[in-house]
């Protein structure tokens, strides 16, 4: 199951303030960035609604943008035309890729903002892994964020409801997550999302999604990476902290 349908819709709400426009989204990555030639190739392998590719198409990279999900990849082609940037955008997940790129094609790969836990285990992942690493050029980098599973583990299932109102598009909205952990790492757990708008004057329009993850810890990330040819190259994980990101590149 890739999901994402109807969250596609109202995405933005699950964005933060400070990352939603294109050109600050991109700019988290800076300290990345700075390694790649001006003109590189780049992949945003799991683009959602778009921030990324469009932030790196305006700092002049050739950018292609993929997602598994049709209304994630049509947003994202809407969000370029928005800010008239050129950005190539396919829908595949990520096994399809090499139907659709040669193998060393790109100067980096991102998949970013909680989106690897989505392949189905220890075997999805190897093979989304795989696929990542076959697209990059030797020497090229995949950079990837992640949710810390370890501590997302060990609060078990929960509710989380987000304590103010977020506002896009004129709209209030509350947002809750809901976890449902599993009683083993490897089984498949399961995250429902609800953005609920409200108004005084009239409903409350709820739009929820059921996604179903598979977490990992950090040492088999590792590993894994390392099974496909990419080496750990920068690591920011730390188990009292909420998201990590990983820099490796293609030996
Ligand atoms: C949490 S969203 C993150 C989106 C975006 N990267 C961001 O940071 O806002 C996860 C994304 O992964 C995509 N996804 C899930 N499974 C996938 C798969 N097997 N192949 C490619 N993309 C996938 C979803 O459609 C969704 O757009």
């Amino acid at each position: 199951m890739t999901g994402y349908g109807v969250l596609a819709e109202v995405y933005e709400w699950l964005i933060s303030d400070a990352k939603l426009p294109p050109a600050e989204f991109v700019a988290s990555f800076d300290d990345v960035l700075n390694l790649l030639p001006s003109n590189a190739q780049v992949l945003d392998c799991s683009c959602g609604t778009g921030q990324l590719a469009v932030g790196l198409a305006g700092r002049g990279m050739q950018v292609v943008a993929t997602d598994a999900s049709e209304a994630m990849v049509r947003r994202t082609a809407e969000l370029a035309e928005e800010f008239g940037a050129s950005v190539r955008t396919v829908r595949a997940n990520w096994e399809e890729l090499p139907d659709h790129f040669q193998d060393n094609t790109f100067d980096m790969v991102f998949c970013v903002g909680n989106s690897l836990h989505h392949a189905a285990g220890a075997t999805g992942r190897g093979a989304a892994l795989e696929s990542m690493s076959r697209l990059l050029r030797p020497g090229g980098r995949l950079v990837l964020t992640s949710r810390t599973w370890e501590l997302v583990r060990a609060r078990g299932s929960r509710l989380d409801i987000w304590d103010r109102l977020v506002r896009r598009n004129g709209r209030d909205a509350v947002v809750i997550y809901r976890w449902e952990i599993a009683p083993h790492w490897e089984d498949e757990h399961h995250i429902e999302i609800a953005i609920a708008q409200v108004d005084a004057t009239g409903p409350v329009l709820v739009r929820s999604e059921l996604l179903s993850c598979w977490p990992y810890r950090y040492e088999e990330l590792e590993v894994e990476l390392h099974q496909v040819g990419l080496q750990t190259e920068l690591s920011t994980f730390d188990l009292d902290a909420e998201n990590y990101m990983v820099v490796a590149s293609k030996v």
